[in-house]
């Protein structure tokens, strides 16, 4: 395995995207990447007045400690101990440039021979750095669109038992990219086959506080029991602070068992080659989290993404040809089509430029879901990102629903459903 395995299709698109915008002289809607930021969410003025008093402060141009600050991490610890009951040490948390650095070490410093089953279709950033450690394709358990996207736990089951080389489990909870949340009763379930098979657990939390529909979010430290475990969380989605680079590791179970202590210290000893993490949004994160208008907020902010899950539903409920779960958490919604996509369908694309370029994309080669992908770039100057480029043969694509403007998000949503209708008919 070589360089091919590590794309990252969520951007890699971008510059096809702005070609077709130079190309047609329109801007592009882009849906592609879980960016609130960019689709025009705005940070609340309280958020942001703490963060300004914070620049105010010499302390926090500061390298910070490996782990984290100590006065940030003993908040996360007393706060998860308060709130779920759950004893965690400031040590057993530690803090990374983003998620995105957190899950290069988890994967990087693992026994190369070890692997770690995720789901099906997964957020690329784990199954790409998993795969390349280990030289291998990823090893997945498939996440059912025909039933809202649970996982087959038989299926997990089944592959943990004859594979001997698996040595954790990974799980994405609110989930990137169907939008699932899994139900207290899948992850016990999870747990029991990491606890059976002797296995470690990876929880990606980074939306764990975003969640609505009525849904409430289990976190895997409430049912972890003592199995060992990691669970990533971080700002990037939650503040929304992406450009923050900021997220951490939250360690159970790591006193007892030998193996997992090890690779937790190679993890910190990895970051602590770099020095540290950037000590702003650290620095932060207690004063916005601990402020009185934090939690308000956050219900008013997912009862917006609660608006735009119903509407997703009721623009494109209406297609007998596709599978649309609804989000419950996150902000994403993938697309499944049901039927096998030809290599005749099309949409109308009026600019011969445009239909130039992109014809020359769609060689015979690529994924029928890359075509519709491509097409609806070229057609509706809407860019998703196919479900094919996140480790998964389900043909289809994921969206976004951090459009903020509800005019946009319905011209969005409209021209989605009839590339849909176009593509599929045409
Ligand atoms: C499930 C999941 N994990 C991790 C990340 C990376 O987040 P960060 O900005 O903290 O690197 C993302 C970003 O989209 C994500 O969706």
């Amino acid at each position: 395995m070589g360089a091919g395995e590590l794309v990252y299709e969520i951007r890699q698109i971008v510059e096809i995207g702005q070609n077709v915008s130079r190309l047609s002289g329109k801007p592009i809607a882009w849906e592609n990447i879980g960016d609130p930021v960019q689709k025009g969410e705005k940070l609340p003025a309280w958020m942001k007045e703490i963060i300004v008093q914070a620049v105010r402060e010499d302390s926090t141009y500061a390298y910070s400690p490996t782990r984290g600050l100590t006065e940030t991490r003993e908040f996360l610890a007393e706060r998860l101990n308060r709130e779920k009951g759950v004893r965690i040490h400031p040590d057993d948390i530690i803090f990374f440039n983003g998620l995105g650095d957190a899950v290069n070490k988890v994967y990087g410093q693992l026994r190369r021979e070890a692997r770690v089953i995720g789901p099906t279709p997964a957020y690329p950033t784990h199954s790409s750095a998993e795969a390349a450690h280990a030289g291998y394709q990823p090893i997945t358990y498939k996440l059912d669109p025909a039933r809202g996207w649970m996982p087959d736990l038989d299926e997990l089951r089944n592959k943990v038992r004859y594979n001997e080389s698996i040595a954790g489990i990974m799980i994405i909870n609110p989930d990137n990219p169907t939008g699932a949340v899994f139900p207290r009763e899948i992850l016990d379930q999870m747990v029991r086959i990491a606890k059976d098979y002797d296995l470690f657990l990876v929880g990606d939390e980074i939306y764990i506080n975003m969640v609505y529909n009525g849904k409430k979010c289990t976190h895997l430290s409430e049912v972890v029991g003592d199995v060992p475990a990691i669970s990533l969380k971080g700002i990037s989605k939650e503040f929304p602070w992406p450009g923050g680079r900021c997220g951490w590791m939250e360690v159970y179970n790591q006193t007892g068992n030998k193996m997992f202590q090890k690779y937790v210290k190679s993890i910190l000893d990895a970051k602590m080659l770099e020095v540290c993490s950037t000590t702003l949004p650290q620095y932060v994160i207690p004063r916005i989290m601990g402020h009185a208008e934090y939690a308000n907020w956050q219900v008013e902010r997912n009862s917006f993404f609660e608006r735009r899950s119903r509407r997703v539903a009721e623009i494109l409920g209406g297609i007998p040809e596709i599978i649309v779960n609804p989000p419950d958490g996150a902000f994403y919604v993938s697309v499944v089509f049901k039927q096998e996509l030809s290599n005749r369908m099309r949409m109308r694309i009026d600019n011969p430029a445009v239909q130039n370029y992109i014809d020359g994309l769609c060689t015979s080669e690529i994924e029928p879901d890359r075509k519709f992908v491509y097409h609806l770039l070229a057609s509706r100057n809407i860019c998703v990102v196919p479900l094919t480029s996140f480790v998964c043969n389900l043909q289809g694509f994921r969206c976004t629903l951090l459009e903020r403007d509800d005019s946009k998000f319905e011209e969005i949503y409209h021209g989605i459903r009839d590339g849909i209708l176009e593509f599929l008919n045409g």
